[in-house]
This record gives structure tokens, sequence and C-alpha cells, in this order.
């Protein structure tokens, strides 16, 4: 499925960096973890032993992820008539299905950013596919929703790998401007309480260090082809 600021490309990566702190080789135990921007889930499906815990602040998206994990099935097609229906409130439809055609079913999957058409490809197929695909590797991670500035995590001594909303972005349900300092904020506060917090952007407060980087290329065409960016991970 399609997801503005989604992990596809590099959610391997991520997740080793993840691994390298959720171990505790003396005890061959695992640190438990906790993606609290999971959005589209990417990196949280290359997650493996427990506990897993993944929110996000959009409840649509939550009840979607656990609806799949019960075996819901989304639907094949979407037409442009039912997609504006959805979108102006003039058929009511289940948050599952919400989500479906707000990120699945929109262009750029960007929350009901307009129907996704084009290329002579089904995207509501797409999606269906790519989201049963994906929900294999899911079963075991406890989804819930939450707003990551104001709730306390799940367990003690947790690795907490955020991918939240990059500074000035918007077009995630919900959130309207994203407040940057106050993010920067909890994320030291939750790393005085003993987390290991681990933060995907392009920039931050001078007193967090790199963790790790690498160049990707974005959807943004430029005239020399695919912008490129230094994708980075940060610590502290
Ligand atoms: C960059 S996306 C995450 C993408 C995800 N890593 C993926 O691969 O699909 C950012 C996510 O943060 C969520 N979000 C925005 N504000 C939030 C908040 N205050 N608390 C929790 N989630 C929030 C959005 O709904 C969105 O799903």
């Amino acid at each position: 499925m399609r997801y503005l600021g989604g992990k596809y490309r590099l959610r391997k990566q991520i997740a080793e960096v993840i691994k390298e702190h959720r171990g505790l080789p003396l005890s061959g135990k695992v640190k438990p973890y906790w993606e609290p921007f999971t959005g589209s889930a990417w990196v949280t499906t290359q997650v493996d032993k427990e506990p897993i815990y993944a929110s996000d602040i959009n409840k649509y998206l939550i009840t979607m992820w656990k609806a799949l994990q019960n075996e819901w099935e989304p639907p094949k097609n979407i037409t442009e008539d039912k997609y504006n229906a959805i979108r102006e409130g003039r058929k009511q439809v289940s948050d599952e299905l919400m989500a479906f055609v707000g990120f699945g079913c929109s262009w750029g999957g960007k929350w009901f950013g307009g129907y996704a058409r084009g290329e002579d490809r089904n995207w509501a197929r797409e999606a269906h596919d790519s989201l049963l695909n994906k929900v294999d590797k899911l079963q075991d991670v406890n989804f819930f929703q939450a707003d990551f500035l104001q709730v306390e995590p799940p367990e003690n001594n947790m690795v907490i790998y955020c991918d939240p909303p990059y500074k000035g972005t918007t077009g995630y349900k919900g959130t309207g401007d994203w407040n940057a300092d106050k993010f920067w904020n909890r994320v030291e506060y939750l790393s005085n309480k003993s987390h290991k917090l681990l933060v995907s952007e392009y920039k931050a407060p001078d007193k967090f260090d790199l963790v790790w980087q690498q160049e990707t290329k974005t959807d943004l065409n430029t005239k020399d082809g695919k912008e490129k960016r230094i994708e980075k991970i940060f610590t502290i």
C-alpha cells in the first residue's frame, strides 16, 4: 500500500539498526520494542522477537491493522465515485475501510489526497495484495492508537523507533502542523527514563548523535531524475 513517508525502501536497513539496540547477548533476551509512528508498518514487518508494540495517532489505520490480523479482507476495487462519496462523508463505512480508501486508494498514499488513477493500474487491487502479504508478518504485533506526545511507553526499558512526520510536512490524518520541538523534548524525556530512542529525521537538535545514514532516492522528480536525500537515524 502506498503511504506518505512510508519506509518501504529502507525497511531492512532500519530494522538492522533496531536489532543492534535490542540485543542483550549475555542473557539471550531482547528488549521490548515499540514503534509509535507505525503508519503503513513497513519497518514493523521487519522486526522479530516479541514483545512488539506498534501505535499511531490515526485511529482508522490502527483499526485496519487489527481487522487485518482478524482476517478482514479489503476490497479489490474502489470506483472514483465511491472514493469521493466516502471522502465527502456521503457514504458511511467502517473505520478499516476508511483507512484502506484514505491511504491505499489515494494519490501518493496521502490521506484522501485524491483518487489514485492512471498507469493502467488498479491501485485498490495493489493495496489489497500488499496488505494481505504484509499482515502475515504482523500477527504478533500489539497495535494500539495513541498520540506519542501524550502516552507513556507500554513497558520499561524499551527500544523505541520513531518515524514521525518530517519537520514541515502535512498530509496525515488529524496531525495538523507537526510540532518538532515538542517531539524532540518528548524523545529526551523518555530517554531519561531509561528507554532507548532511535529517530528517523533529516536533522536533529545538537545534543543528539547520528547512528546511521544512507543516501536514498525520494519520489520527487527533478530535472536530473529522482531527488536524492540522506536518510538518518539519531539517538541520545
Ligand atoms: C512518516 S509516517 C510513518 C511511516 C512508517 N514508518 C511507514 O513505513 O509506513 C508518520 C506517521 O506518524 C503518524 N503521526 C503523526 N502525528 C502523530 C502523533 N502525535 N503520535 C503518533 N503518531 C503520529 C501519522 O499518522 C503517520 O502514520
